[in-house]
């Protein structure tokens, strides 16, 4: 062990840094991201930094969770952890769109104000505890939370040289890190039920979900409070007790790459989300047990598909060329939902889909033959 308590691999960012600048992660992470001039609050919001499935492929995704919201009979779709709202919007263009059904009500919550790009038909909360005050938002809603959970920030902790697990600190300006003292009697009970690591080698690392799972509970009991409860939809990189890294993964992001999570305003700081653990904790407030599928088939079995079948072509049925920019608009949805569906990519997101207040909801098999197992899939939660 170092003179400051580091574990010993030594790590050169890690030499003459003073002991009083250090936090734990979870204090350093939320100062970074939702303090006063936290990464979160900047103008540029996520979009500026790196590309989720909203910014990707908004089109073809509100089309999936419309459908969805239809398919398991709610009336409204609420967006937690909206960004600056471009789900919204998407939805709100299809929903204008379409002259059938009754429109979905759409509404958003973001740690921001109100953007100033959003409809007048979309409702917004400013921040999550306005959201959870107001029960009529939740109910009868499809409740998304799309790379929400991934940026909430927890502790993280690490094995020592003999063995124990301790918290890891920071120093927020500079991302230098030594061991703190052992986690407490919260965060040691959700280590040893979710990721155990007794007689796991020095410097395996682990972060502690406890604050995700809190968040989605929290949700999730007061869906459950509603007169006709919700649908649960939390989607992220996540990993269920077979597949947790062994280093952990928290990382950084800024201005669209991947950067050493460095928790001083600049930077995005994620980690990967323990879904099996967030399910489970949602059970216990109320919500049904929950299945974790990978977005691609999820999003299959919501009717996108890029594949052949889905080719544009140059001509309409009757033999008639079809106009340049219908065949590129056409061609630019393709490649947008290639996207989404890409195994290596948007697709190999993990979908925990759970209801309260109603029964747990069921995606239908998506089309075409099974396929061999996956073997990425997120495990049973
Ligand atoms: C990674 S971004 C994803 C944005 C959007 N869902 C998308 O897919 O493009 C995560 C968002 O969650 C928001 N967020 C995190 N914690 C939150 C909380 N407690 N309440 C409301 N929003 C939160 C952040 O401010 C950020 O805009």
């Amino acid at each position: 062990m170092d003179v400051d308590g580091s574990h010993p691999q030594s790590d050169p960012r890690r030499v003459g840094v003073r002991p009083q600048d250090y936090a734990p992660w979870v204090t350093a992470w939320a100062d970074a991201l939702y303090g006063p001039a936290g990464f979160y609050r900047r103008p540029e919001g996520p979009a500026g930094h790196f590309r989720t499935a909203s910014h990707a492929a908004p089109g073809p995704l509100a089309r999936a969770l419309a459908r969805l919201a239809r398919q398991t009979g709610c009336s409204r779709v609420v967006d937690v952890g909206a960004g600056r709202g471009e789900l919204l919007v998407a939805l709100a263009a299809l929903e204008d769109a379409a002259d059938g059904p009754v429109p979905l009500g759409l509404h958003g919550c973001d740690v921001v104000p109100r953007p100033a790009t959003l409809p007048d038909r979309v409702g917004w909360s400013a921040g999550l505890q306005a959201l959870l005050a107001d029960l009529p938002l939740l109910d009868d809603a499809l409740v998304v939370g799309w790379e929400l959970l991934d940026v909430v920030p927890c502790p993280v902790v690490e094995v020592d040289g003999t063995g124990a697990v301790r918290e890891v600190l920071v120093d927020p300006a500079t991302g230098r890190e030594r061991l703190g003292d052992p986690p407490g009697p919260d965060d040691a009970a959700w280590l040893a039920r979710w990721w155990p690591l007794d007689g796991r080698p020095t410097g395996t690392r682990a972060e502690v979900g406890r604050p995700r799972d809190a968040l989605w509970s929290a949700l999730a009991a007061r869906c459950a409070a509603t007169p006709h409860g919700a649908v649960l939809l939390a989607v992220d990189y996540a990993h269920t007790a077979a597949t947790r890294p062994p280093a952990g993964s928290l990382a950084g992001y800024r201005g669209g790459l991947l950067v050493d999570p460095v928790p001083d305003g600049s930077c995005d700081v994620t980690a990967h989300v323990a879904l099996d653990a967030v399910a489970a904790a949602a059970g216990a407030a109320g919500a049904s047990a929950g299945v974790v599928v990978r977005q691609r088939g999820a999003l299959r079995s919501l009717g996108l598909s890029a594949g052949p079948g889905a080719h544009p072509g140059s001509h309409d049925p009757s033999g008639a060329p079809l106009p340049a920019a219908t065949i590129l608009r056409a061609l630019a949805e393709r490649s947008a939902v290639a996207e989404l569906l890409d195994p290596d990519g948007l697709g190999g997101f993990s979908w925990l889909l759970s209801a309260a207040g109603r029964p747990q909801p069921v995606l239908p098999e998506p089309p075409g033959p099974p396929g061999p197992p996956d073997p990425r899939a997120p495990g049973p939660v």
